[in-house]
């Protein structure tokens, strides 16, 4: 259902839908329902950084020491700015840039303009790494990448991401099917699709979980997730776990803006943001006890890092009974999770150039495409051949990676606690409570938490691993 309302604003904030002119009142699209939005948001939270990031975070960095440390940043700062980003979007009704710019004036845009060049930066990276999953599933159909041992597994994955071609071809095939789902629209093409993936993401995900707690030795894998490691905790660990709030959640970079600026006046925005946030955590301890008991049942090593996904995990299912059938669920879930995250971070620039630029939703869609297509380039290639060229040390995908979870991502943050906390607190706190309507008793809470604990704590993050991080690249 495609739900049009009418907006008000000034001609200088919005140019929404003016090469649509018609002489009629300027229009926005809404999410057709509060189901629909959260399922969106959810989709935006839920991706790759669940899937393959978080198991192997809590598998190398203290077991379920990583996991409460993780919980507390999710329910204190990541739920407060997840209410904050949503709260921007739907106070201004615009893109990330000209929210920033309505809210805190002028001099704010910048914030803005960095959350569509991060979403650009991301998506340049996460495509590619998209684009594998989709390799895996047709390798998988096709037997390719199923049986074997860890090495020869480990050897195809390194001959996949190295290759020059192909991942390029499967990075195009997942943009491709990206834009296409953008350009159908918010509640015709986004809406649409995430109300079924996302149900379907965790149906698949509930029985992979199913099947691999019920392996024989599968309890020291569970035994592992639960056992708090305190000795391994370390300052790393802790900013590692802001981290991996902020990029699980989607924060700091005006997705949540985006997303919330379609959302309709009535709907509750903190018990939505509750949901999306248990969502994702709720999956990414799902994806641990997925991969972890099933790792543990066969022998294999639980810090394997970012191998273990797609080298790790194909070596398991190669000796699981179904493994063939369970594999190829594996990576058609992992590819879900994917692409409704990539579509929340295309849905960012292209809500700023068709509103800032007065582009065409195709027309916006198609050149984000083309230049995230360009950019991933260099991002799949810096595991291939050209893996020789660095700059401080990194290729170009870890430098981007790292440039997001370390800077960018943080900077974002501390945009939004401050905007909302300092500048334009009047405003979000009344959007919150739908202009007065809904009780919030721990508005006072949130307030604090955007004001002094969330710049404070990301600040930390930012600044404190700084020096070491230079002296490692000088
Ligand atoms: N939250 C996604 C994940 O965990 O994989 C990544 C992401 C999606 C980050 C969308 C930012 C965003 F706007």
């Amino acid at each position: 259902m495609r739900i049009y309302i009418s907006n008000s604003k000034s001609e200088s904030e919005n140019t929404f839908n003016s090469h649509n002119l018609d002489g009629l009142t300027m229009q926005r699209e809404q999410w057709g329902s509060r189901f629909g939005f959260i399922m969106a948001a959810a989709g935006s939270a839920v991706g790759l950084g669940n899937v393959w990031k978080f198991p192997y975070l809590a598998g190398s960095e203290g077991g379920s020491a990583f996991l409460i440390i993780y919980i507390a940043f999710m329910a204190t700062i990541g739920i407060g700015l997840m209410m904050a980003e949503i709260a921007i979007g739907r106070s201004s009704q615009l893109n990330p840039v000209g929210a920033f710019r309505k809210l805190g004036g002028a001099a704010w845009s910048w914030a803005g303009g960095l959350g569509v060049l991060t979403a650009i930066i991301i998506l340049s990276y996460y495509s590619v790494i998209g684009g594998w999953t989709i390799a895996y599933f047709v390798d998988t159909i096709t037997g390719a990448t199923f049986g074997g041992s860890a090495e020869s597994l480990g050897s195809q994955f390194g001959a996949l991401v190295s290759d020059t071609t192909r991942p390029l071809i499967y990075d195009i095939i997942f943009l491709g099917l990206t834009l296409a789902v953008v350009i159908a629209g918010v509640s015709a093409g986004i809406e649409k699709a995430v109300k079924v993936l996302m149900p379907l993401l965790f149906l698949m995900l509930i029985v992979l979980v199913a099947r691999s707690v019920t392996l024989d030795g599968a309890s020291a894998g569970i035994d592992f997730l639960m056992k708090p490691k305190w000795a391994e905790v370390d300052m790393g660990t802790v900013s590692a776990a802001l981290g991996q709030a902020f990029f699980s959640l989607s924060l700091g970079m005006g997705a949540l803006i985006t997303y919330g600026s379609y959302l309709d006046k009535k709907t509750n925005i903190r018990s939505s943001a509750a949901w999306v946030c248990f969502l994702d955590t709720f999956v990414a301890v799902l994806a641990g006890f997925l991969v972890l008991p099933a790792v543990f049942a066969f022998g294999f090593d639980p810090s394997a890092g970012p191998g273990l996904t797609f080298i790790t995990l194909p070596a398991v299912f190669s000796d699981m009974w179904g493994g063939q059938l369970f594999q190829a669920f594996f990576f058609f879930m992992l590819f879900v999770a994917a692409i409704t995250s990539s579509i929340s971070l295309v849905s960012i620039p292209v809500s700023y150039f068709t509103e800032q630029f007065r582009m065409s939703r195709v027309g916006a869609t198609l050149t984000v495409g083309v230049i995230v297509f360009l950019l991933s380039i260099p991002c799949s290639l810096s595991l291939g051949i050209w893996s020789g060229h660095t700059l401080f040390g990194y290729g170009v995908l870890d430098l981007l990676s790292n440039t997001v979870d370390w800077y960018l991502l943080p900077i974002g943050g501390v945009a939004v606690s401050v905007l909302v906390g300092w500048v334009a607190y009047d405003k979000i706190a009344a959007e919150l409570t739908n202009q007065g309507e809904l009780p919030f008793p721990m508005l006072i809470v949130w307030k604090w938490i955007m004001r002094v604990v969330a710049p404070v704590a990301i600040a930390w993050v930012l600044i404190g691993p700084l020096w070491e991080r230079l002296a490692a690249a000088a």
